[in-house]
């Protein structure tokens, strides 16, 4: 287990109050999170989560974090989740672990979302991580032309996409959701905003990783401490 996600995950734990409603990401460290939850609710803690994924509903259950259905929740009080990169200004690229789609349906419904990482995923520019595009397999050749030229129009200078493929097997990977990831080696996306907003026109595109303005606080784990840095949002 990383010391620094540890100690990133050990600060957000200190961020929850009893009675919270919590969205609960996906990923190595998420899971870690968990891990940390479920110790405290052993000790008599009060907490319920939302699950982002099959994965984080499974490691819920298994650290003892009571599930909540999403569809009965009235009010998520605070997500914490992990990311593949954070810029300066705390926009992200996620998707790595292919359940963007239900983290950002659950990121963006929540009060407040809590990122947490560790120092390597701290950039200045996003674009170095492959951008994780979830789509309809329908028709995804006429998609993911589509995304080159939305990712040309937001001034890439390159953009291969390549359809996630199963670890150890054979196919494409299929998401919580039924749909396949193209990642987008794009090495820079100089303007995550209007990538953003082109992406999201296409219709075969279900969710693209780029959580633009949904991460007020960055907790980066280091190796003894973690540094907690937030941002106002209007
Ligand atoms: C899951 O789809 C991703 O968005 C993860 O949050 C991201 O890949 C971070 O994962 P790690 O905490 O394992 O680095």
């Amino acid at each position: 287990m990383s010391k620094a996600k540890t100690n990133a995950a050990i600060a957000a734990l200190d961020m929850v109050e009893d009675g919270m409603v919590l969205g609960l990401g996906s990923g190595s460290t998420a899971e870690i999170f968990i891990e940390l939850l479920g110790e405290k609710i052993a000790h008599g803690f009060k907490v319920q989560g939302v699950p982002t994924s099959q994965g984080t509903a499974d490691c819920a259950k298994k650290f003892g974090v009571p599930l909540l259905d999403p569809d009965k929740v009235e009010r998520i009080h605070l997500t914490i989740d992990g990311a593949d990169e954070v810029d300066e200004n705390f926009q992200m690229i996620k998707g790595g672990g292919a359940c963007l789609l239900r983290e950002k349906i659950i990121a963006d419904s929540s009060e407040h979302m809590v990122v947490i990482v560790d120092g390597t995923k701290m950039v200045k520019t996003l674009g170095a991580f492959a951008l994780p595009v979830e789509v309809d397999p329908f028709a995804m050749a006429l998609t993911a032309e589509r995304i080159y030229t939305a990712l040309m129009q937001a001034g890439c200078k390159t953009a291969s996409t390549t359809l996630r493929q199963i670890k150890n097997g054979k196919g494409p990977l299929v998401t919580d959701g039924g749909h396949y990831i193209l990642d987008c080696a794009c090495t820079s996306i100089p303007d995550p905003r209007l990538t953003a907003s082109l992406l999201v026109s296409i219709p075969g595109v279900v969710e693209h990783g780029l959580f633009i303005d949904l991460a007020d606080t960055i907790i980066i784990g280091e190796e003894e401490i973690a540094k907690v840095m937030e941002i106002v949002r209007e």
